[in-house]
This record gives structure tokens, C-alpha cells and sequence, in this order.
């Protein structure tokens, strides 16, 4: 496209101080003190996209946050890309953690990232890599290169589950239409290699309830005649993996997707090194299923991880108690073809199954989504693919993420398109945990890759 790179190196400083304005508003969904910054957040983001050239952006109310819809028509005939992302984001604590503060952002280097990133809760996921389509957007409408339509829908639900947007999504079928889902809200190997993402996982999230006596009892009074509820839901939660770390939850395994020989051969030829990895997390080694690598078990395996655990005394010094209740929290990730739905009710058949009689147990499901895959031989990830090979260079290796975006299986179910997920995050940067940051590099590569993306798009629409 043309003069790409000159207008980013003439609107770099603004780029970047745009993005900063906008992490300064801690967007927390998860968080009802936060209302009125995430509704805010919303304004700046509807904001933004009227500055960028859509013909209309509107704030769509719905049960929780609102969504943020934009549009830009060109030519009914064209395609038209959708854009997904989302603007609210995590928690940031444990905020003594942060060495600065998550909503006040700072530009650091780092080893990945010697050009410096912006540290700030939300800067990798999602705003910073939600920012770049605008002002992608913003340079193909300002310049008059804009190949195709395009609709936005910005959601402020996806950390706590976007259960609005479904509906969302359901009750407007017609104004979302479109021929592709574009979603920067991934990562990509490094730096110099890059990737698109091909497969996320599906989740299940459940909390679990583990009852004994009717009230906390003295532990000497009481301990070794009733059941302990702590120590009962441990020895439940230990008995969930076997000792090759499989799922010991009957059926559990039934419908995973098994990948051929050549496929997972095709998976280890992308650059990894164990030594970096274990490095990068100070750990001595790397722990997980038999008969599986360290990329196969964060992607192509199912997993069932404790996620928080909590009942009885923890505050300062001792006090000798058995507590009546015992609680955790606990996500399976999926693979394609497991039916998160069906898994919730498996874990919950079974946890209650292994309960001993002295304790009463209780399932509560969370939330939930399918994983998902895209081919490679799409149209969509074609474009994507030539973009990549422009800007960086070389071809994109395809990759599944251990993480997930629920809505992507919907919007497939719902739109019938494919989405396309073009992250631009390393893994190192921290997403959901302190000192969140994300690469001016990588910022800026990604504007300077999504327009060759709708380019090449509508040119093998053709
Ligand atoms: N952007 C992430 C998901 C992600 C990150 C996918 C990196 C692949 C690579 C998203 O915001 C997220 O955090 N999703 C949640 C699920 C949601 C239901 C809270 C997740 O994966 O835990
Ligand atoms: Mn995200
Ligand atoms: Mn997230």
C-alpha cells in the first residue's frame, strides 16, 4: 500500500500518545466500582472511530456494557471485513507487583522489546492491539486506499464472559453481515517470527463448593472424627489427574480431536526452545501430560487447572479450626469438538461422585465457550498470510493458542464466516498478570499489516 510506512513514522508520536490516553481509563468489567470508566471507555472508543472516518458509529446498549458499533461503507458489492475486539479489561492486582502503576502507562525497554513498550493493564489485551485497527482504519480512509467496507463491534464484556454480545450477535444478524472477522486479541511466536493464529480452546469454568459440619469446629475437639472440608476437597481435586497427568473425569476424553502424525509433526517445526521457556518462568522444569511437548499440552490438550482455593484461617499466626466449608475455582480449556456444555456436566457428575458421605458437595458452572479452528486454505488467511510476508518479511506460521476467545465459535455459528486472528501480543508481555506491556514494535507493525490485510482480502475476492 501506498506510503504506509511514512505515515506511521509522521503519526508515530500520536499514535502512541492516543493509545496511552486510552489506558488510562481502568476499563475493569469484572469490577462494578469501574462502571462508569468502562462506559467511558466505550465514549472514547465510539470517539475514536468517528475520528478514523466511519460513516456511523453508534453505543449499543445491552443488558450489561455496551457495545461499540462503527461503520464505514464504500461499495455494497465489496466484501466487508468485521473487526472484533473488546475494551474492557483484567483486574490488575496484585498491584504491589506492578512497578508501575497499571493505569498510569510508562514506555520501558525490555529484552523482547529494546525499541520500548507501554506498560499498563489492557496495553497487549486488548486496547493496544484493538487500537492498531483504527488507526489502520484511520490511514486506508485518511489516504483513500480503503479497498472494501468494514464494521466494528467493540465489546466491554470479554473478560467476564461476553455474555451480552452473544445475544448481540443473535438479535443482529443483518447489520453484522460481513465476509470475514478480523480479531487482533492473540499473539504471535516473536518477533521475528510471525504467526497467525489458527486454533483457540474452549473453556469451562466451574466453582466448587465443598460442605462439612454446620459450623467451624475446634480442631482438636473435632479432628479425626468428621470430615474435613479442606482436606476433602484437596484429596477431590488431586484425584482429578492420574499419574501421567491425565483427566481421570470419565468421557472426559471422548470427542478430543486427535491430531494425525504429520499434523503435530507440521506443530514442532515452529521455533521453540525449552531452555528459553523455562528460563523466561524460572522454573526447573516443565510439568504436564505424558507423551505430549510443552506446545502440545498448551494447545492441542485439554487441560483442568485450579484457579483459586480458599475456606478456613489465613490470617496472621494460628488458629486451630476445622472450617465448615471449603471453595475453589477451576477452568478446563477444550479442544475442538468438546462440548463445553457436556463437560460442565461430566466435571459436575463426577465431583459429586467422589464426594465421601461426611461432606455435601456443590457444582456451580461459570461460564463457558466452544474452541475453535480455522483452515488455512481460506481466502481470509491467504490475505493475512501475503500481509505478513510484506511486512515482516516472511511467511506466518500458523499456530494454535491455549487461550480463548468463546465468541469466535459463535460468531461462526451465527455470521457463518470465518474469523481471521491476527495477534500481534508475545507471550512474554504479561497479559492478566503485573507489568502488562506491549511493543511499540509490534503496535506499529501491526497498523502497518492490517491494511495489506484488507487489500489482499478483497483482491482474492475477486
Ligand atoms: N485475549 C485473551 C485470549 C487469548 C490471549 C487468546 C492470548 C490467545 C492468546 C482474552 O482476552 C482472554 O483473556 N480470554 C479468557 C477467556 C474469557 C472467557 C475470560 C481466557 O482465555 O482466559
Ligand atoms: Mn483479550
Ligand atoms: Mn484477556
Amino acid at each position: 500500500m501506498n506510503n504506509i510506512q511514512t505515515y506511521i513514522k509522521d503519526h508515530k508520536d500520536r499514535f502512541l500518545n492516543e493509545l496511552i490516553e486510552l489506558l488510562k481509563i481502568p476499563s475493569i468489567s469484572a469490577d462494578s466500582a469501574y462502571k462508569n470508566d468502562v462506559l467511558n471507555t466505550a465514549e472514547a472508543i465510539k470517539v475514536s472511530l468517528e475520528n478514523a472516518g466511519c460513516d456511523m458509529v453508534e453505543i449499543c446498549k445491552t443488558e450489561g456494557y455496551p457495545i461499540v458499533y462503527g461503520e464505514k461503507t464504500i461499495d455494497k458489492n465489496l466484501p466487508t471485513v468485521l473487526v472484533y475486539g473488546h475494551y474492557d479489561v483484567q483486574p490488575p492486582d496484585p498491584l504491589d507487583l506492578w512497578d508501575s502503576a497499571p493505569f498510569e502507562p510508562v514506555i520501558k525497554k525490555t529484552a523482547w522489546h529494546p525499541e520500548g513498550a507501554i506498560f499498563a493493564r489492557g496495553a497487549c489485551d486488548d486496547k493496544g492491539q484493538l487500537y492498531m485497527h483504527v488507526k489502520a482504519l484511520e490511514f486506508m480512509i485518511s489516504t483513500n486506499q480503503l479497498p472494501c467496507n468494514v464494521k466494528f463491534m467493540i465489546e466491554g464484556e470479554e473478560e467476564v464472559g461476553s455474555a451480552n454480545l452473544a445475544t448481540f450477535v443473535k438479535n443482529n444478524q443483518d447489520k453484522l453481515k460481513n465476509d470475514v472477522i478480523l480479531i487482533s486479541d492473540t499473539g504471535m511466536i516473536a518477533q521475528d517470527v510471525p504467526s497467525i493464529t489458527t486454533g483457540l480452546r474452549g473453556l469451562s469454568y466451574v466453582e466448587v463448593e465443598v460442605t462439612g459440619p454446620n459450623r467451624d469446629l475446634h480442631s482438636g475437639l473435632y479432628g479425626g472424627a468428621v470430615a474435613n472440608p479442606i482436606n476433602v476437597l484437596t484429596k477431590m481435586i488431586a484425584s482429578l489427574h492420574d499419574e501421567n497427568n491425565h483427566i481421570t473425569i470419565p468421557g472426559f476424553y471422548d470427542k478430543v480431536e486427535e491430531l494425525s502424525k504429520e499434523e503435530r509433526a507440521e506443530m514442532a517445526k515452529a521455533p521453540f526452545s525449552l531452555d528459553t521457556y523455562k528460563k523466561a518462568l524460572d522454573i526447573h522444569d516443565v510439568y504436564g501430560e505424558t507423551g505430549y511437548t510443552t506446545n502440545e499440552r498448551n494447545s492441542i490438550r485439554p487441560t483442568l487447572d485450579v484457579n483459586g482455593i480458599w475456606g478456613g484461617y489465613t490470617g496472621e499466626g494460628a488458629k486451630t479450626v476445622i472450617a465448615s466449608k471449603a471453595y475453589a475455582k477451576i477452568s478446563m480449556r477444550l479442544v475442538p469438538h468438546q462440548d463445553w456444555k457436556e463437560i460442565t456436566q461430566l466435571f459436575k457428575t463426577h465431583f459429586e461422585s467422589v464426594a465421601p458421605k461426611g461432606v455435601t458437595v456443590k457444582v456451580t458452572p461459570h461460564h463457558g465457550g466452544q474452541g475453535y479452528v480455522t483452515p488455512i486454505n481460506s481466502i481470509g488467511y491467504q490475505a493475512a498470510s501475503k500481509a505478513y510476508q510484506d511486512t515482516f518479511g516472511k511467511t506466518p506460521i500458523p499456530q494454535r493458542s491455549g487461550g480463548s476467545i468463546p465468541i469466535v465459535s459463535l460468531f461462526e455459528q451465527e455470521l457463518k464466516s470465518k474469523t481471521i486472528l491476527m495477534g500481534f501480543g508475545l507471550d512474554s508481555d504479561a497479559i492478566h498478570s503485573p507489568n502488562e506491556h506491549f511493543g511499540i514494535f509490534n503496535y506499529l507493525k501491526g497498523i502497518e499489516t492490517i491494511p495489506l490485510f484488507y487489500k489482499y482480502f478483497t483482491e482474492l475476492s475477486k
